[in-house]
């Protein structure tokens, strides 16, 4: 059995969302990228849509560049923007012509130490614009951010700054993460993302009584009772509260 078919073979009830992420995977192929945003509580399934998603670009050709927050990093400058481009630019047999141009200013943050209180200054936003853009160039990508939730906020500050431009590029950046509560005295980067018009927002619903049966026959056995399956099915959903 492939990965792909291991990421979304007993993935229930996601076909909405992996039809949207879809979507903007053909997008991006034809040279219109998007930005997606899957938004839920703990435990009801983004990592596993992540997984899917990623499965499905590599099934397309997209190649995926993948990060995550971290509860221990949220303090470290551009830490998830790291995660996700240092490697492929240490590896890159050209990088050089990665990093040529303008894509030059994102050198301070991917190749040097992060500096303390380096919160992204336009050029190094802009920077890891050309970066992505010279990427692109090479074939369509994904960038799936998972539990942005726990980003540094530069790296956040990118992802919003990369959003409004992502339509020019054949590029999905998919992130994902635990609903954030609106705060009018503080807004964050992460709400910004959010509402930005150019964001498709993709909420994940809990599963059904029937899925939370069939998930629990598939993993506990044929013999588990209706009774017990509709116990499981908390009025948050999640499953692993079960
Ligand atoms: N649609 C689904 N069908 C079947 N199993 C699922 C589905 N979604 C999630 N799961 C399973 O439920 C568990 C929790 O899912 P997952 O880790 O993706 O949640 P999460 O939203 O990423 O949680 P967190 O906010 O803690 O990161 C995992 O074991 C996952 O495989
Ligand atoms: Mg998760």
């Amino acid at each position: 059995m492939g990965v792909t078919d291991v990421a979304i073979r007993g993935l229930l009830e996601r076909e909405r969302e992996l039809g949207r992420i879809d979507a903007a995977l053909e997008a991006a192929r034809g040279g219109r990228g998007a930005a997606v945003v899957i938004e839920a509580d703990a435990g009801l399934g983004k990592s596993a849509l992540m997984r899917a998603a990623a499965a499905r670009a590599h099934e397309t050709a997209v190649a995926v560049l993948a990060a995550h927050g971290t509860e221990l990093e949220t303090e470290l400058p551009f830490g998830v923007v790291r995660q996700c481009l240092a490697g492929v630019v240490r590896k890159s047999a050209d990088r050089e012509e990665l990093l040529t141009g303008a894509a030059a200013l994102a050198v301070p943050v991917l190749v040097d130490a992060p500096a303390e209180g380096d919160g992204g200054s336009f050029g190094v936003l802009h920077g890891l614009y050309w970066l992505l853009a010279n990427l692109a160039e090479r074939g369509p990508l994904l960038l799936a951010i998972d539990d942005a939730h726990w980003a540094d906020e530069p790296s956040l500050r990118f992802l919003a700054f990369l959003t409004r431009r992502v339509d020019s590029l054949p590029l999905v950046l998919l992130t994902a993460t635990r609903p954030v509560e609106p705060d009018a005295a503080d807004p964050s980067v992460l709400s910004d993302l959010l509402g930005d018009p150019a964001t498709d927002v993709v909420t994940i619903r809990a599963l059904s009584e029937p899925a939370v049966l069939e998930f629990l026959r598939e993993h506990a056995g044929a013999t588990v009772e209706v009774a017990f399956a509709r116990a499981c099915h908390l009025p948050a959903g999640a499953i692993r509260s079960c």
